[in-house]
């Protein structure tokens, strides 16, 4: 059974800058079985961000539907975990703070718990990720991602 149906998706930019309508994905199709691992590959500016981005929630489609087991996606949600194309990270705040930002929202306290785990043992966790390597934060964004998830 598939867990993500898209169904003829469509999205279309306007650009205030020249007034023009600019076609970004066009009936796009396919389906995304459980435990399925799926790319979507293309030359730059063919919309794999787009598409992303409404599955997401992000944004709204201008056309076509996405199931996500069976349900429309009405907006973001902690089912779904986003690793960004540009790091989208808060370089004001520690590593710690930024992975478990998605919990402050929640309400939920487990910074405690997940010190041990953020680097070897915790050595990450109070640092300025802007002063972490790229890899360590693409890393501590899948983390932030699981965090949410598994709340
Ligand atoms: N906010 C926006 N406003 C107007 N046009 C946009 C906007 N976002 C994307 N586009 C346009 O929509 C098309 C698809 O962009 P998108 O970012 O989805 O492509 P992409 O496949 O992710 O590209 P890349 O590989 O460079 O990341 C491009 O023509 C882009 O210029
Ligand atoms: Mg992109």
């Amino acid at each position: 059974m598939s867990v993500l149906t898209i169904t003829s998706l469509r999205k279309e930019y306007f650009d205030t800058y020249t007034n023009e309508t600019i076609p970004a994905i066009d009936d796009v199709s396919f389906e995304v079985a459980e435990s399925e691992f799926v790319s979507i590959l293309g030359p730059s500016g063919c919309g794999k961000t787009t598409v992303l981005n409404i599955i997401a929630g992000f944004i709204e489609p201008s056309g076509g539907e996405v199931l996500l087991r069976g349900r429309p996606i009405l907006g973001p949600g902690p089912d779904r975990g986003v690793v960004f194309q540009s790091f989208a990270l808060f370089p004001w705040t520690t590593v710690l703070q930024n992975i478990t930002f998605g919990l402050k929202m929640r309400g939920i306290d487990r910074r405690g718990t997940l010190v041990p785990s953020i680097g070897r043992p915790g050595r990450l966790a109070g640092r300025d990720p802007v002063a972490t390597t790229a890899s360590a934060n693409c890393r501590n964004v899948a983390r932030s991602s699981g965090v949410c998830r598994t709340a």
